[in-house]
């Protein structure tokens, strides 16, 4: 199977990676429905959607500043790396990511879709007042959420999608890459949250092959033309010998 893999990759015209939180996980960042998954201890609504943030600021970002700290720090993983590699050999034209922790940047790749935003900035809800978010925030253990330097407010959201949020532009562009793509790899995604869990069947009606690696199963492993189950970093060490990268 990881032979078959590794000469669809070898041949295919226009790659496209779809991933998700499951790249990160050997970055130090947690998942979100693993068993080590940030929902199991809380609920997404309260801190991943936008009428939680409004109805409650502080306990966003409560939550959110560990996680950020941990994002600053970390480094890309094997699939962050074999992605990046595997554009810089013309081999991958996009990445197709729902992470917001920029590690794709940060191991080379250079046309990355961040369907659900970033955490680079923050935006006062009241005035409109941009920054940067991490030269905003102190991102020790004990520190406040982020006042509008503008206006005082609270509501000063990060420019990630919540729950509840529109996708805008990007949902567009990467239907574009999906519809171009022979061959799509999806790395590291439950494939649950839509409309990015629609870019799989979207390939398969493209014509495109589809590539599954995970851990488990995922909502989209029936849409796949070969699944590889395991951990990536082993995975994209075994796709990596015969692509001679
Ligand atoms: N190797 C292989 N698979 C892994 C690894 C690993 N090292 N670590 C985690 N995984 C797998 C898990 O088994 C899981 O199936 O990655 C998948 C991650 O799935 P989720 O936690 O659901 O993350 P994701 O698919 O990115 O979630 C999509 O949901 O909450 C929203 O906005 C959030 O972007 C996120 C979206
Ligand atoms: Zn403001």
């Amino acid at each position: 199977m990881i032979g078959m893999v590794a000469r669809w990759i070898d041949q295919a015209r226009h790659a496209v990676a779809l991933t998700g939180a499951g790249v990160s996980t050997e970055s130090g960042i947690p998942d979100f429905r693993s068993d080590a998954g940030l929902w199991k201890d809380v609920d997404p609504m309260d801190v991943a959607s936008t009428a939680g943030f409004e109805e409650d600021p502080r306990r966003f970002y409560r939550f959110w500043i560990p996680k950020l700290a941990a994002i600053r720090d970390a480094q890309p993983s094997a699939a962050h790396r074999f992605l990046a590699r595997l554009e810089s050999r013309g081999r991958m034209q996009a990445v197709v990511t729902q992470n917001v922790d920029g590690l794709h940047q940060k191991a080379g790749s250079r046309r990355v879709l961040e369907m659900h935003g970033s955490f680079r900035r923050l935006e006062c809800q009241v005035c409109g007042h941009s920054m940067d978010l991490q030269a905003s925030i102190d991102l020790r253990e004990d520190a406040k959420p982020p006042i509008c330097p503008s206006c005082g407010s609270l509501r000063m959201k990060p420019s990630v999608v919540l729950f509840g949020d529109m996708l805008g532009p990007v949902l567009a562009e990467a239907e574009q890459e999906i519809r171009d793509a022979d061959l799509l790899l999806c790395l590291g995604s439950s494939l649950a949250v839509f409309p990015v869990a629609g870019l799989v069947p979207l390939a398969r009606r493209s014509g495109a092959k589809v590539v599954i690696l995970n851990r488990e199963t995922t909502g989209m492993d029936d849409e796949a033309d070969a699944v590889l189950r395991g951990e990536l970093s082993d995975l994209v060490q075994e796709l990596a010998a015969p692509l001679g990268l």
